[in-house]
């Protein structure tokens, strides 16, 4: 059997993210034929013990304590930059002039003119390039998919989407990264927004013009261990100012006609991901609920009268995308092989040569929604999304 050419993954980051990428790239040849195999070359951390121990204890084969020698090494094909928001831009654009192939977590960016220059970058180095918008990638998402393209829901005429969380109720819940601005640009908005409107994006189409609204409900917050994952309290003496959105909600118009209603939050309580979608077409309407996400709720206005409803499809036959590589039918996939199906396509643009979609485009139209709607909730009024993106030229495929 002829040996696949390997691609010797580097990650920047081994938190959350870093262990749901660790973990499908080592899944990913177990159920996957594809023409490349990703190999763990080596993890970047500043904490040398920490960085050791995670490379142990997910399978790489080396670490390294600063991210600029990872991007040095000759033995390093892709970067994977699993790192808080405000060290996407300058890891990328070092990685794509050292020629490296980047997979990068979403939101692509703090801004949109930082998101462009990423872009410009990875255009100008010829390098493959994906954003991680992971929920694209459950088969039941991907078989929504397949059922707009082929009309089966007719025009689409709404979506209306949420991804509500309630981890950060707690006020003396401290200041992670994720509630300063200048390292994670937004709140929830760019943190769950960004999926939502990246699922808006590959289901309905662009967005033409936004209107929002922006909340804070707790505005200062404990100093403490800023390592903190989405839960724990810290029973502070200092505290510090949250300068982000706790929840954020706007309405949209879309290229092709459909309204779309989108909310997300911190502070919904019971919700713990609450990542949910309906779209109402002409002709049949479809739901999906990520804590349910193998199954797709299909209504079609064709079945015979007497027998309509919403159906449930769990979206685990040979008929559904990504399912036939996993298990029998009914049997479950869950949240980590969306990563997988996900790097499947990255590994596939590599052996192909281009960016599949999700990539630094999808990052950018992402981003300049993020900012419409910010900017919406600064002047009061509807933002149209060519007022704040200036022409990109289209690369994907
Ligand atoms: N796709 C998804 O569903 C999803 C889910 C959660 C987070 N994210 C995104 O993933 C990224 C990371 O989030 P997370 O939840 O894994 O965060 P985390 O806090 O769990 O982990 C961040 C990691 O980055 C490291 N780090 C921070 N600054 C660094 C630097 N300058 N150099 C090297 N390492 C550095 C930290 O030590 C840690 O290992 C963010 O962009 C976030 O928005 C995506």
């Amino acid at each position: 059997m002829k040996e696949k050419r390997q691609i010797r993954i580097g990650m920047v980051g081994y938190k959350f993210m870093g262990k749901a990428h660790s973990h499908a790239f080592r899944d990913l040849p177990f159920y996957f034929d594809t023409d490349v195999i990703p190999v763990l070359q080596a993890i970047a951390g500043r904490d040398e013990q920490g960085v050791k121990e995670a490379a142990e204890k997910m399978g790489w084969a080396s670490y390294e304590t600063d991210w600029r020698r990872l991007i040095e090494r000759d033995d390093i094909d892709v970067i994977d930059i699993v790192t808080p928001n405000n060290t996407h831009a300058e890891i990328a654009i070092a990685a794509a002039k050292a020629g490296k192939h980047i997979i990068c977590e979403k939101p692509l960016a703090l801004t949109l003119e930082q998101s462009l220059e990423m872009l410009e970058a990875v255009k100008r180095a010829g390098v493959v390039h994906m954003i991680c918008h992971n929920y694209r990638f459950a088969p039941a998402v991907q078989f929504a998919k397949q059922l707009i393209a082929q009309g089966r829901l007719g025009k689409i005429y709404h979506i209306r989407a949420t991804f509500l969380q309630d981890w950060l109720m707690d006020p003396n819940f401290p200041l992670i990264w994720r509630l300063k601005k200048e390292v994670s640009g937004s709140g929830t908005h760019g943190d769950l927004g960004a999926h939502i409107i990246d699922l808006a994006r590959f289901l309905v189409g662009e967005f033409r013009e936004v209107v929002g609204m922006m909340e804070t409900f707790i505005k200062k917050r404990p100093l403490g261990d800023m390592d903190i994952h989405l839960k724990g309290r810290v029973e502070g003496t200092a505290w510090g100012e949250v300068d982000v959105d706790d929840a954020s909600a706007f309405l949209a118009r879309f290229e092709n006609g459909a309204l779309g209603v989108f909310e997300v939050s911190r502070f919904s309580r019971g919700n713990r991901a609450g990542n949910r979608f309906e779209i109402n077409g002409e002709r049949g309407s479809i739901r999906w609920d990520m804590e349910n996400m193998n199954n797709l709720q299909v209504y079609l206005e064709d079945d015979e009268r007497g027998l309509q409803g919403f159906r449930t499809i769990n979206c685990t036959e040979v008929e559904h995308p990504y399912a036939s590589a996993y298990w029998p039918a009914g049997h479950i996939i869950g949240y980590e092989h969306t990563f997988i199906n996900l790097l499947v396509e990255m590994m596939n643009g590599i052996a192909g040569g281009y960016s599949p979609s999700p990539n630094f485009e999808d990052g950018v139209r992402n981003q300049a929604v993020l900012e419409a709607v910010e900017r919406s909730v600064q002047t009061g009024g509807w933002v149209s999304i060519s007022e704040v993106l200036p022409s990109v030229q289209v690369q994907s495929r």
